[in-house]
């Protein structure tokens, strides 16, 4: 198992996820504009069971959805990482890069410089052959973060979310893919 606990950039450390996440992480799933592009807002028992999920998953694999800090700043702004879907997409079995931050660390470039290092650590640690995203159509912020990182739109291969109920608006799914030759190439 390759055990990643925290990944540092200029700005931000990605870590392993402290109890003390818990609150601030049920306040950001709690906050309508950051969950504008979901099909609910999440209750504090809600959001806690989604964060005991992030942290069980990456004790299992070593990786996973780190939360993100500031360095010598806030201590938690959210989760950016990598996440093997549980549900049938059409890139599966695939790795998919996340992200989800609070509305005070939006338009900081934050997101993007998490999700860059840790595409980077997929493909130059855990060897992938390949990172996915995936969003509803109308998430313009997330799908801009996609492009900034170099992913590429797969319009043949957009879906229907499967746990998300027929004639939802939210249903339908864009997908992107960014290849390991197409990230390496791109660094030069
Ligand atoms: C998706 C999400 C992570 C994007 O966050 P973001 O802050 O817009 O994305 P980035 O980190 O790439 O930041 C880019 C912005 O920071 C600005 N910026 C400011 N300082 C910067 C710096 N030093 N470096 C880079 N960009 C900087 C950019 O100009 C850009 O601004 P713009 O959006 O006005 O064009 C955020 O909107 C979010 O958490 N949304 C809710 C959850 C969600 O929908 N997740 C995805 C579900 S699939």
């Amino acid at each position: 198992m390759i055990d990643i606990k925290s990944i540092q950039t200029d700005r931000l450390i990605l870590r392993a996820w402290r109890d003390s996440d818990f609150a601030p992480f049920a306040t950001l799933n709690a906050d309508p504009e950051v969950m504008q592009h979901f099909p609910w807002l999440l209750t504090r028992a809600e959001s806690d069971d989604v964060a005991g999920r992030i942290v069980a998953r990456m004790a299992e694999r070593g990786w996973g959805w780190y939360a993100v800090e500031v360095k010598g700043g806030e201590p938690f702004i959210g989760f950016v990482g990598l996440n093997v879907p549980t549900y049938e997409i059409p890139c599966g079995p695939c790795v998919e890069i996340g992200w989800r931050l609070s509305r005070a660390a939006w338009g900081k470039g934050y997101a993007t410089e998490a999700a860059r290092a840790a595409v980077g650590f997929g493909f130059e640690i855990l060897n992938l052959p390949e990172v996915v995203s995936f969003t509803v159509v109308a998430n313009t912020r997330s799908r801009a973060v996609m492009e900034r990182l170099g992913m590429i739109h797969d319009s043949a291969n957009d879906f229907d979310h499967p746990s998300i109920e027929e004639g939802h608006p939210m249903r339908r799914h864009v997908l992107y893919r960014l290849t390991a030759s197409d990230w390496r190439a791109a660094a030069g």
